[in-house]
């Protein structure tokens, strides 16, 4: 191909960017797409763990012991050793009794909605106003009356359960822990309070949370310090563990109430090589915290850079920074002018990003100060 053609199919690209920007490597600090590598912060793989070499021997050792998948449900005959051991490891990383695997992070919230129906926990449903997809479909379809608080706004919250909740009824409070776009983490420990005062629960999607945030990666609860029976969460292993599927740990009855409900007998259980993924990524989380240190060092580092360009960007160590400018047109733009430059940043039009859509950057433990530097810099010039 001649330098002209490949730089103006480059420049096609770049202007269709979700039809042809395809990934052809693993996701990591580098990633190629197109043929061509670049700085890459636009996922969520926070350890670069999917690309990892002990958890790829091991996915490829689970494929070759025990197939695709087991082919059965759990309640029929498709339970192995592996998702046995994929549970057990994460009741002892969360230091939980028990924990269910699930197909995808996506159905633990509804599989948790359905287990606390079943158990008669709850009557009505406050959930933050941009939590994620999967959060509002699992309020949706449990049937019952759901209200909506301002996001992250407990007084709000509080003044919607004091108006809508009947005399002995209970709130079932619903959050993500950290929110997709912004990074923001939930004031958790603000509803754990009213969840209490109301003889309610709070149940947190920590899909972005688990293995991020809280001294040993165990999630937003563990970071404000807090462990009790009306608290619920689940996440995923397809972001910060580098394997895949939907993970619940907690309390005994509550584990074997959602292992009977249907959404977990009646499908097949996460592919062996996942599985496998699974278990070793969160081992090797275990035993790296360093893994954890550094990442929060380069979402300091990112964060700091953005703030001093004038970009609102918190103090916490969440590897997520999101902002809007203007127009849809002008962040468009922007990511466009970074492509140009070989650095993958998001323009991203989800739950939480407004109506016009938002600038999203994740960072890796893995990016070197030399990249996030550079990603400013290019940032800086183009502002
Ligand atoms: C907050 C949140 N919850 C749930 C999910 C779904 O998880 P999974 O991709 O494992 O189905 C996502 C995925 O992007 C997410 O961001």
């Amino acid at each position: 191909m001649t330098r002209l053609k490949a730089e103006r199919e480059i420049t096609d690209m770049i202007e269709n960017i979700e039809e042809k920007f395809l990934m052809e490597s693993a996701p990591g600090a580098v990633t190629t797409f197109n043929g061509k590598e670049y700085s890459y912060f636009g996922g969520t793989s926070y350890y670069e763990l999917h690309k990892n070499e002990q958890v790829i021997n091991s996915a490829i050792a689970a494929l070759k012991k025990y197939g695709i998948t087991s082919s059965s449900s759990r309640s029929s005959y498709g339970t192995t050793q592996l998702l046995l051991d994929v549970e057990q490891e994460a009741a002892q990383y969360f230091n939980c009794e028990d924990a269910v695997y699930l197909a995808s992070g996506f159905l633990t919230d509804m599989a948790a909605v359905q287990a606390f129906i079943n158990k008669n926990m709850f009557d009505i449903v406050f959930i933050d106003e941009i939590s994620h997809y999967s959060n509002d479909y699992a309020s949706k379809l449990s049937g019952k009356p759901v209200y909506k608080f301002s996001h992250l706004d407990y007084n709000d919250l509080e003044t919607k359960i004091a108006k809508y909740l009947p005399p002995n009824k209970k709130p079932l409070i619903i959050s993500d822990g950290i929110f997709p776009i912004h990074g923001r983490i939930a004031p958790a420990d603000k509803y754990a309070a009213i969840a209490n005062k109301y003889n309610g629960l709070v149940w947190l999607d920590e899909a972005h949370a688990l293995g991020i945030i809280g001294e040993k990666g165990r999630g937003t609860f563990e970071h404000f310090g807090m462990q009790s029976t009306n608290l619920f969460f689940g996440g995923t292993f397809s972001k910060a563990f580098g394997g895949f599927g939907g993970i619940i740990p907690g309390e005994k009855s509550f584990i074997k109430e959602i292992r009977n409900n249907q959404i977990q007998s009646g499908a097949t259980p996460v592919p062996s090589a996942a599985a496998a993924a699974s278990l070793t990524g969160m081992r090797l989380l275990k035993s790296n915290p360093q893994f954890r240190i550094k990442l929060w060092e380069n979402a300091k580092r990112l964060k700091a850079g953005l703030r001093q360009l004038g970009i609102e960007a918190d103090e916490t160590h969440v590897p997520i920074a999101a902002w809007t400018m203007k127009s849809k047109s002008e962040m468009e733009k922007l990511q466009k002018e970074l492509l140009k430059k070989n650095i993958v940043i998001q323009f991203i039009q989800y739950v939480g990003a407004g109506d016009s859509g938002a600038l999203r950057i994740v960072v890796f433990s893995t990016h070197t100060a030399e990249q996030i530097d550079n990603l400013i810099s290019e940032l800086k010039r183009i502002i």
